[in-house]
């Protein structure tokens, strides 16, 4: 029995000397175009690929059954002009994407290549590609820290509050170009945590903060509960936000489109394509200050900015116009005293920008009104966290609220 599984494992070792697990990249072993990497399970792929129209060549991984479902590209900023391209590992774990002419292309941003004496380069069964030490199993580098424009499960998006990195999601420039667009998509971590869609520096959309459910513009992220469970962290060492399919075989991703659009979907075995289970609505309310500080703006087809009640509009003859922007002021100014002041409850309407809110989960809801209402700067308060009976507060402080 022995001397026959030592006949097998001579017997492989013999007529594959060259071949490596399809899923791993050794020292001085190279890709090169046409060539890939497949996961385990196969799912992922890594190779070379032309996207859309164009004929430039860039190293990427894709749905192994989807190829033109491209959920990671290398060197999305420095595109090969032809399929000469080649990968290459050395033995300081330094991981290099060379052209022809041997210029490097791409080559990953690793931290000291100190003590690495046997770094491999994995895709992993989640569609991460993980450069790692096997001595020390320390991880070098590895894509899910630097997504393009897709959220894979697994991955996580925000921030490491200890030394400040973020990972998120950066748009593609055109189908044909998946170099840096406009759009970026982040767990902004002021105030109470929420998702921004920025265009450039500019907010386009958000999802409202956190709210220990859901984020709160957002509630459709929760009524996929029994595809998905959302995995929110937020502690002093860091800000994140991920998904863990409920089931191993749903295959799910999350992407932004060129216009700044994010959409999930799932891919449907059945029919072997990909379904849009939602997508960020966009409506007459979506662009961020709509109806400017203290205004709010109704959903009824046509743009509808109004004021809070006690406010009205800052510039009449501008909102006649709907040029809304300049948004609302106070009729009665506030007294600054816990006499004169007091507040109205608003339901039903979307929690306000929350970078320059203060959130304190030490406190409840009724210590957080009495604080809001001693501080005359403070303008409004919230419940931090909905679960069950309610918990937490959040105040937003600077007298304008969007
Ligand atoms: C890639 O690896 C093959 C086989 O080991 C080798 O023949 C070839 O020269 C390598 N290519 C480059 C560009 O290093
Ligand atoms: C590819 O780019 C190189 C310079 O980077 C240039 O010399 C070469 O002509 C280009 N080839 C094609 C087909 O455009
Ligand atoms: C690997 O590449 C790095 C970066 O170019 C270089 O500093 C290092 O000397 C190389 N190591 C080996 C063993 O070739
Ligand atoms: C491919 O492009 C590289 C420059 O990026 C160039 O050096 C090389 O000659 C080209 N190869 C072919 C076959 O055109
Ligand atoms: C792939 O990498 C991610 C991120 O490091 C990790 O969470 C996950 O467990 C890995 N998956 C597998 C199958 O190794
Ligand atoms: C982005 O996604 C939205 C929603 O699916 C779609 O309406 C829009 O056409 C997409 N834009 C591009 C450029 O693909
Ligand atoms: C109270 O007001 C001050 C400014 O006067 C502000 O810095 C502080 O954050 C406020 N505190 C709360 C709990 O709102």
């Amino acid at each position: 029995m022995i001397s026959k599984q030592v006949t097998i494992a001579l017997f492989l070792l013999a007529f594959s000397p060259s071949t490596f697990p399809a899923d791993t990249l050794q020292i001085y072993q190279n890709i090169t175009d046409g060539q890939t990497l497949v996961t385990p399970n196969s799912i992922f792929e890594l190779g070379f690929f032309s996207p859309g129209s164009s004929t430039n060549r860039f190293l990427g991984i894709w749905y192994a059954f989807s190829p033109d479902t491209v959920v990671w590209v290398a060197n999305r900023d420095s595109p090969l002009n032809n399929t000469s391209g080649t990968l290459i590992l050395n033995k300081s774990g330094s991981l290099k994407l060379y052209d022809a002419s041997g210029r490097i292309v791409w080559s990953p941003r690793t931290t000291s290549s100190d003590g690495i004496n046997s770094p491999i380069l994995q895709l992993n069964e989640s569609g991460n590609l993980v450069l790692k030490d096997q001595t020390s199993d320390r991880i070098i580098w590895q894509s899910f820290d630097y997504p393009t424009n897709t959220m894979l499960t697994g991955m996580k998006i925000g921030k490491n509050l200890r030394t400040g990195f973020e990972t998120y999601l950066s748009s593609w420039k055109s189908r044909d170009d998946p170099s840096e667009g406009d759009y970026t998509f982040k767990l902004d971590p002021q105030g109470a945590p929420e998702l921004v869609v920025r265009d450039r520096s500019q907010i386009k959309s958000r999802s409202g903060m956190w709210n220990g459910l859901y984020f709160s513009w957002a509630p459709q992220t929760s009524t996929y509960t029994s595809l998905f469970n959302i995995r929110f962290v937020w502690n002093q060492d860091e800000v994140s936000y991920g998904i863990e399919m409920k089931s191993a075989s749903t295959i799910s991703r999350l992407v932004m489109n060129e216009t700044g659009i994010t959409q999930r979907f799932i891919w449907d075995q059945r029919n072997q394509k990909w379904n849009s289970i939602y997508f960020q609505t966009i409506d007459e309310c979506s662009s961020f200050a709509e109806c400017g500080p203290f205004g709010i703006c109704q959903r009824d087809g046509i743009r509808a900015c109004s004021c809070l009640k006690g406010f009205e509009p800052v510039a009449p003859d501008e909102w006649s116009i709907k040029y809304t922007s300049g948004g609302c002021k106070r009729t009665i100014p506030l007294g600054c005293s816990t006499d004169s002041d007091g507040f109205y409850k608003l339901e039903g309407v979307e929690i306000p920008y929350s970078h320059d809110a203060i959130a304190d989960a030490s406190i409840g809801i009724e210590e957080c009104r009495k604080r809001c209402l001693m501080n005359c700067s403070c303008v409004a308060y919230t419940l931090l966290d909905i679960r069950g009976e309610g918990s937490g507060c959040v105040m937003w402080n600077t007298a304008v609220l969007h």
